[in-house]
């Protein structure tokens, strides 16, 4: 396959990396120094596209992309408010977009017990939800897009519990989310629930960023062929 990489950081190392391990030829790396350099003709050299850039560049790349009719998969965080006018956008290219805020099997994985264990806890109103996640100090976004999807999977088993927030005095029907940021962290996240008596505390801690880009090149061998907007329960056959 052969595979554009677009962000060419500390993600798009890792995927250049996971992408040759696996046999596939990497046909053009951009970055913030050299994106006046990608143009229509060089975008179709590719098969397929991966992209980690920043939040506020991904929906511009996402959209370029897709104009130029190759599948592309993304894995910038922080833009999800515009995803219902991104997927849309998709559509009506007939394009192909995987977006995944956690390209790891592990996280996902987490996120499903999550999932089965708001729904047992919700039973049980003496058990209170909340979430801490804790990444590198060049984060730009906060909290981390893999937090608001374990906030996303907790709300959609807990009907106790319908958003989100940062502050320390949410409202009951909010799950508190605390962002920590300090050196070298690659993405630790910790689901609580707390009760009177005891409490049960459910971690996933990334060792490093290879699962991540693993997951990415994987994402973009299952997307070769198909039409539409696709996450990692498409992926991992998790949808409900
Ligand atoms: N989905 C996941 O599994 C996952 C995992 C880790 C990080 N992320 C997310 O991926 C994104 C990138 O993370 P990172 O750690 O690689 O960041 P990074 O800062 O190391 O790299 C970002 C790269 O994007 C490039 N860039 C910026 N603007 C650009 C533009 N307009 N066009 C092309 N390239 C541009 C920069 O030059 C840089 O090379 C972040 O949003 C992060 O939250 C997602």
């Amino acid at each position: 396959m052969k595979i554009g990489i677009l962000g060419y950081g500390k993600m798009g190392r890792e995927v250049e990396s996971a992408a040759l391990d696996k046999g596939h030829e990497i046909v053009w790396k951009i970055d913030a120094s050299n994106k006046d350099t990608l143009t229509p003709e060089l975008l179709k050299k590719a098969d397929v596209v991966i992209e980690f850039t920043t939040p506020h560049t991904a929906e511009e790349n996402i959209k370029m992309v897709l104009k130029a009719g190759i599948p592309i998969v993304t894995g910038s965080t922080g833009w999800y408010e515009n995803l219902d006018e991104i997927t849309a956008f998709c559509h009506t290219q007939n394009g192909t977009l995987f977006y995944a805020s956690n390209f790891s099997i592990g996280v996902n994985l987490f996120f499903e017990a999550s999932r089965y264990l708001s729904e047992l806890a919700s039973k049980y109103a003496e058990y209170t939800v909340d979430i801490e996640e804790i990444h590198h100090t060049q984060k730009l976004d906060a909290p981390s897009g893999t937090a608001i999807t374990l906030a996303q999977k907790v709300c959609s088993a807990h009907p106790h519990y319908t958003s989100w927030c940062m502050d320390t005095s949410p409202r009951p029907d909010e799950i508190p989310i605390r962002a920590i940021r300090t050196d070298a962290v690659p993405g630790t996240h910790t689901l609580t629930f707390q009760g009177p008596n005891d409490k049960l505390v459910f971690t996933h801690e990334a060792f490093n960023r290879k699962g991540f880009a693993s997951g990415a090149v994987t994402a973009a061998e299952w997307i070769i062929g198909k039409k539409g907007v696709y996450n990692m329960d498409d992926l991992l056959n998790l949808k409900k």
